[in-house]
């Protein structure tokens, strides 16, 4: 079954090919440098920029594989959660190529994409704790097949990537700048009594970041010298390193170490007691643009050895927003026979995303005859 992958939730405009669950090709096109310098996400701009790549993407990669537009048995979209209007765009398009090549369509809950990911470099384990780091969210999962998502926890304020995101812009950073602090930080030894690890003393496995962030604010506070006194340019910091751009390097390192220690020990913690919950676990998955930070990636994997689980860790593209991720979630419901109609809604950020599919015949007949009563009788 060959499934084309979309994706535009956020700042990534991504289509992939992926045939019987393994990448065949895929293209990304991303939209961080016209961000950045507003410290953050603009969504106009977001939905603007996906409907004029998603046109330009999309030859590029039928092209690039040979494969025609025809050969397409389902098209897995990202219906959220993420911003409304560049779902919208993503939603459209998919809907609009079903129509013209007669291609079942299937909605992908984004965060469980992420978390399904590391999928497309060897099977996941199951049952498996699963933990999502991105920008966005902070949310722990049981994770009983590739269908079945039972949410533990969540964050109940900023998520990790958010609090990475956050501490850049202090230091005036470019958005977005969790690797920055990822590679400030290399080789530094984190000093653990700096930043308190937030919103560990409960009994529970919700997360909160927001008190770390204040608590990074205020020492900054007392080193303004750390904050750059110009924003460079991504291409800056790519060429020159982050370090090379400060002139207390050590002491920059220091503080990003400690701030990378207090995230990565806090999703440590809550993972361990989520562990000691859900016992018979035998795999943990954690994935998301997080999941790419050296930090967490180093504390996981000393932990999953630790309880003799197997570790699910994406390769760096897969953490971060991609539309294989999309494919690949999209071909594991459509066997599992599920797809939907071209009713098919986008669900933004802060709405939990409906299992709202329609159990088909997995077979093509039967999946086709459901487009055809979508769209003969519309919701
Ligand atoms: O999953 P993702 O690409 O987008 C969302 O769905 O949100 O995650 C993006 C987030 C951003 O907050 C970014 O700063 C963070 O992932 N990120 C990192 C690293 N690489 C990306 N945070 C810390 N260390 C990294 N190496
Ligand atoms: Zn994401």
């Amino acid at each position: 079954m060959l499934v084309l992958g979309v994706e535009t939730s956020c700042d990534e405009t991504g289509l992939a090919l992926v045939r019987d669950g393994a990448l065949v090709s895929e293209a990304l096109a991303s939209q961080t440098d016209m961000h950045a310098v507003f410290g953050g996400v603009v969504p106009e701009i977001a939905s603007r920029e996906h409907l004029r790549m998603l046109l330009v993407l999309l030859p590029q990669l039928l092209a690039k594989s040979g494969i025609n537009s025809a050969d397409i048995d389902a098209v897995a979209v990202a219906r959220g959660p993420g911003l409304l209007g560049a779902l919208l765009v993503g939603l459209s398009f998919a809907k609009g190529l079903c129509l013209g090549t007669g291609a079942r369509l299937i909605g992908v809950n984004h965060l469980h994409a992420h978390l399904l990911a590391p999928g497309l470099e060897s099977d996941l384990s199951y049952p498996a704790l699963g933990l999502l780091v991105s920008g966005g969210h902070t949310h722990l999962y049981r994770l009983d097949g590739p269908t079945q998502f039972v949410l533990l926890g969540r964050t109940l304020d900023d998520a990790a990537g958010e609090a990475f995101d956050k501490v850049a812009k202090l230091l005036n950073l470019p958005y977005p700048g969790g690797r920055y602090l990822d590679e400030l930080a290399q080789g530094a030894e984190p000093d653990r009594h700096l930043f308190p690890r937030a919103y560990i003393h409960n009994d529970n496995l919700d997360f909160s970041f927001s008190g770390l962030k204040t608590a990074v604010a205020e020492e900054l506070g007392k080193r303004p010298h750390l904050t750059l006194a110009v924003m460079p340019s991504a291409d800056e910091l790519r060429t020159r390193g982050a370090l090379a751009l400060t002139a207390h390097p050590e002491e920059l390192a220091l503080v990003s170490a400690s701030f990378n220690w207090a995230v990565a020990e806090t999703l440590r913690i809550k993972v361990e007691r989520a562990l000691d919950r859900e016992p018979g676990l035998c795999g943990l998955v954690v994935a998301g643009g997080v999941a790419a930070n050296s930090f967490v990636r180093q504390t996981m994997t000393r932990l999953a050895q630790g309880r003799g689980l197997r570790l699910h860790l994406p390769g760096l593209a897969l953490c971060t927003d991609n539309a294989a991720m999309i494919a690949h979630a999209g071909w594991q419901a459509l066997r599992a026979g599920y797809a939907h109609g071209l009713d098919l809604e986008s669900v933004p950020r802060g709405r939990a995303v409906p299992q709202d599919w329609v159990h088909t015949a997995a077979d093509e007949a039967g999946a086709s005859s459901m487009l055809r009563v979508v769209l003969t009788h519309p919701a």
